[in-house]
């Protein structure tokens, strides 16, 4: 959700910021813009749509300028025109805003301003920063910001450009991600890691209330109090590689097919190098006395976390309780100091997550983190965290990430039922030897990707599908149904099984295709007597099974995709694949943006 990047350097700034924001395309946006220094002017683009009309917009005729801002931004406060793309300026035009988050008083500030006689040209409320700037400056740009940054309540990550101090770019975090880097001759500054790949060698994160100058040399940040900070530097470790399709039609496809690694990396990290014991750095801090367990996340991670509701339940006997983030505040939580609580995000950032474990963490839980970027503000602010090992994930429809979540919260409740008991639980050797073959049967859950495309040509005019499940893989029936609405813009729920005679047997018909998963086991002849009532009432079943063979099975079923066969923290892995598959190639066929969905954002920055 919104992307920021800067640079301050020797070259050409415009290709630099065209370039970066396309790598941060993936978060979601709906316009996009830049300013410049051009031979001491400020120069400022911006349009509504994709980069590539910003792109468009500046020509071919290269801007001379070696410093700038551009921002990629998801409509909060205005619809998503070319007037309220930012960069955003002051009065004069001298003075350049970007900005992610929400100015919360923005109301108040810009009616003071507009009393002060400043003219606003925007309905943001990033507007009110430039021209709050402007009243502050008296010739010391850093002060300005730091003055106004200290009026603004909310979270926010800010980057400035003054054409009275073109050597330098201010910026200011309170609760939305920033990074500061250095590279060969030049100075940066992004939302994400990704946009800097390649470019900065080393990069900073900045704490809440940090803010700082970037010039072409490097940065110095300072608190809130103005003492200068001295901050850990990371080095840039992901590879380029990592943010290219590297054949694949779109980044969701190839991150579908990434998943034996992502999976596989999880799991390695976790188990010891013999593969035959658990070892989850990050875990011993945990006390071992808690007495119930809240996962809280949103969407995928959410589903995730579903998961890990039955596998807990199983590997650590503990009521295990998975809750969406933005309801978690808004109920009463029964948190002691017993409380364990799991908070499962991709990103790291999600608003309404971080929330979650603030709410968590003053009530005295203990508060693991599980997520798959290090030194997020979710990571900060928990007490200790555990890590998917995914990679980065472009697409905005999560995949890898989610079966990387999936695997490492199996793990993990296995790791604490082992700290627990002071012994590896029974069956843990089992369990780990079967994990071990989990990427092997991932690749092998792949090979359904023909027959799935195919049946996408039959599912893709349908206005409504039901995905029905029970047990473990109820939360996959969740999952797949989200992602075919997310990206094919197809109505479709998930249900468990037993429920659907309580309500949703209305709307099946001819026209609604229902998905079925169909895991052998204690649940798996009731599947199939749901599997009948469906047909009774002509509705199009297509059972996911890993028993693909079974003539009761074939006779009730339209259409069969296999499934290899597995148990424990393997089955809901290997069930998510032809789901995400389908939801692909349903995308694929009505013609939508895949990886850019309508009114998504990757990163969820605003509650
Ligand atoms: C769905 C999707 C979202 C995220 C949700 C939480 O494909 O990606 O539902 O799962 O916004 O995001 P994180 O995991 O970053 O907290």
């Amino acid at each position: 959700m919104c992307g920021i990047v800067g640079y301050i350097g020797k070259e050409d700034a415009a290709s630099f910021l065209l370039q970066s924001l396309k790598r941060l395309e993936y978060r979601g946006y709906d316009s996009a813009g830049i300013a410049v220094i051009e031979r001491g002017r400020l120069v400022r683009v911006r349009r509504a749509g994709k980069v590539r009309d910003l792109e468009a917009a500046l020509g071919d005729t290269p801007l001379a300028a070696t410093v700038g801002i551009g921002h990629t931004r998801w409509a909060t406060h205005g619809a998503p025109t070319d007037e309220n793309a930012h960069p955003h300026v002051d009065c004069n035009g001298r003075i350049a805003v970007i900005h992610n988050g929400i100015i919360e008083n923005h109301a108040p500030l810009r009616r003071k301003l507009a009393d002060e006689g400043h003219v606003f040209s925007s309905d943001t409320d990033t507007e009110v920063l430039a021209h709050l700037i402007e009243s502050l400056d008296d010739g010391n740009l850093l002060e300005a910001v730091r003055r106004a940054v200290a009026q603004a309540e909310g979270a926010f990550a800010v980057a400035v450009l003054s054409q009275d101090h073109p050597d330098r770019i201010i910026v200011a975090k309170r609760g939305s991600p920033l990074v500061v880097g250095r590279g060969d001759d030049a100075s940066f500054i992004s939302s994400d890691v990704p946009a800097l790949l390649g470019r900065a060698s080393e990069v900073q994160f900045l704490a809440d209330g940090e803010f700082g100058e970037v010039t072409r040399d490097g940065y110095h940040l300072f608190a809130l109090d103005g003492r200068p900070v001295q901050g850990t530097p990371h080095r840039v470790s992901m590879d380029p590689v990592a943010i290219q399709k590297g054949g694949y039609k779109h980044f969701m496809q190839k991150e579908i097919h990434e998943q034996p690694r992502s999976v596989g990396e999880t799991i390695r990290e976790k188990t010891e190098p013999t593969g035959a014991g658990l070892s989850l750095p990050g875990v011993e801090r945990v006390p071992t006395d808690f007495d119930h367990v809240y996962f809280v996340a949103c969407g995928t991670a959410y589903h995730a976390a579903k998961v890990a509701e039955y596998l807990w339940e199983d590997a650590l006997p503990v009521p295990a309780h998975a809750v969406i983030a933005s309801e978690f505040r808004l109920r009463n939580p029964h948190i002691t100091p017993r409380t364990l609580v799991v908070a499962v995000s991709q990103s790291g950032e999600t608003i309404d997550t971080l929330m979650a474990v603030r709410l968590a963490r003053s009530r005295g839980a203990h508060v693991l983190a599980l997520v798959n970027s290090e030194q997020s503000a979710i990571e900060r602010e928990s007490h200790g965290a555990v890590y998917t090992r995914a990679g980065v994930e472009i697409g905005v429809a999560a995949t890898k990430t989610f079966t990387a979540q999936i695997a490492a919260l199996g793990l993990l409740g296995m790791a604490l039922a082992e700290r627990r008991g002071g012994i590896p639980a029974p069956g843990t050797g089992d369990a780990l030897r079967e994990l071990a073959l989990l990427p092997g049967r991932i690749v092998e859950a792949l090979r359904v990707e023909e027959r799935v495309k195919t049946l996408a040509e039959k599912l893709r005019r349908a206005s409504d599908v039901l995905f029905l499940a029970r047990g473990v893989l109820y939360p996959i029936a969740l999952e797949g149904a989200l992602k075919l609405k997310e990206i094919s813009y197809i109505h479709a729920e998930g249900y468990p099984a037993g429920e659907m005679k309580h309500g949703p047997i209305a709307l099946i018909d001819e026209d609604t295709p229902v998905l079925m998963l169909a895991a052998r086991g204690p649940a798996y002849d009731k599947l199939l007597s749901n599997m009948e009532e469906v047909k009774a009432r002509k509705g199009f079943v297509v059972a996911v099974s890993d028993a693909p063979d079974d003539p009761n099975l074939v006779r009730l079923a339209d259409e069969v995709l296999p499934v290899p066969a597995s148990t424990g923290i393997a089955l809901p892995i290997l069930f998510t694949i032809p789901l995400q598959l389908l939801a692909y190639y349903v995308a694929v066929a009505r013609g939508t943006d895949v990886d850019q969905p309508r009114n998504l954002a990757k990163t969820v920055t605003v509650e």
